[in-house]
């Protein structure tokens, strides 16, 4: 009961995490899910507007254009979940086309309880519509819809913006492998991809000129002292961007300018940098389209049709459970 009740804590498991990571041999590491907390989701929603950032615009773009040709292809009474909605900005333009034909249920599943308000205010003026958000991780949350669905309803899961990429590939594929475990035959999943471009386009899509992305990442540090009283300088640590060619993916660091102790007290840890180690603190891998086919029938569904957007190579493939 009691280590059920310690382990449950948010601050606990980052405390826990963060120990795991930065005593690790070889590459120091924080995991991706603590950029999101209410600084992180606000500074990735300016990411999204930025103009070396075409990721968020392509995908919208393929949902506005497409979203009543990918509904059309649904069967009748869907539940929409969504795996980490965000402000669920570009959500509307499927439920718009959905609520034409029904009334729908949209269940946001979301870690960043800020984002999950704004989600609701962003999409609560939508008829036809009932919200419920879920403040959990994805899978938990998912489980959570499956258990609300009644005889007849589908399910239609919506993981967009290219998260999965934010999985090393294998892990990826098992993710997605576990969504497949809690869905029925039929239920479907829109899947956002971003495709491989030029490397220098990349690279400045995740080192924006502005410093945005530098301070998303950055504010991990700045997290780590708010939450676990550390005492990272944030001046002494740069965002630093590399393409892993093996991987096909960005990697995202952050960078100690000068030999250095942090103390990281909830952790109970004293951590030491060398001059230019990094934390390795995000990856974002790309795709081909062929590649998120083979994907879909690795995991148990069968790619009914992919849209993908010319201007920002990006791909919408909707998977069916087989
Ligand atoms: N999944 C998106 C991507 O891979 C969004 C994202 C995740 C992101 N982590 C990020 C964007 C870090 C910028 C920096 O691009």
């Amino acid at each position: 009961m009691l280590i059920h009740a310690i382990t449950a804590d948010p601050v606990y498991e980052f405390a826990a995490d963060a120990r795991t990571g930065l005593t690790k041999p070889g590459q120091k590491e924080l995991p991706s899910k603590y950029l999101y907390d209410d600084v992180g989701s606000a500074l990735f929603e300016v990411i999204s507007v930025l103009p070396e950032y075409g990721l968020t615009r392509a995908d919208e773009r393929l949902l506005q254009r497409n979203a009543s040709d990918i509904v059309a292809r649904l069967p009748a009474r869907v539940l929409v979940a969504e795996l980490g909605s965000g402000t669920g900005k570009k959500t509307r333009w499927i439920l718009r086309a959905l609520c034409r034909r029904q009334h729908t249920s949209y269940f946001p599943i979301e870690i960043s309880p800020a984002a999950l308000a704004m989600c609701k205010r962003e999409l609560g003026d939508m008829e036809a519509i009932s919200i419920v958000g879920f403040e959990r991780e994805y899978l938990d949350g998912l489980l959570e819809v499956a258990a609300r669905r009644r005889p007849g309803d589908h399910l239609l899961v919506l993981f967009l913006g290219s998260t999965i990429g934010n999985f090393d590939r294998p892990a990826g594929c098992e993710f997605l492998h576990k969504v497949r475990g809690i869905l029925q035959p039929g239920d479907s999943l829109l899947l956002g991809t971003d495709l491989e471009k030029p490397i220098p386009q990349l690279l400045d899509a995740y080192d924006d000129p502005l410093g945005v992305t530098s301070a998303f990442n950055l504010n991990l540090l700045a997290r780590a002292n708010r939450e676990l009283d550390a005492n990272f300088a944030l001046e002494q640590f740069e965002h630093c961007v590399r393409f892993n060619p093996q991987a096909r993916s960005i990697e995202m660091h952050l960078r100690s300018r000068r030999a250095q102790t942090v103390e990281i007290p909830r952790s109970a840890l004293s951590v030491e940098f060398a001059e230019g180690e990094t934390i390795w603190t995000e990856s974002c891998h790309k795709f081909s389209a062929e590649e998120v086919r083979g994907l879909a029938r690795a995991t148990g569904f069968r790619c009914d049709s992919q849209w993908i957007d010319s201007e920002w190579p990006f791909a919408e493939s909707l998977l069916i459970a087989e």
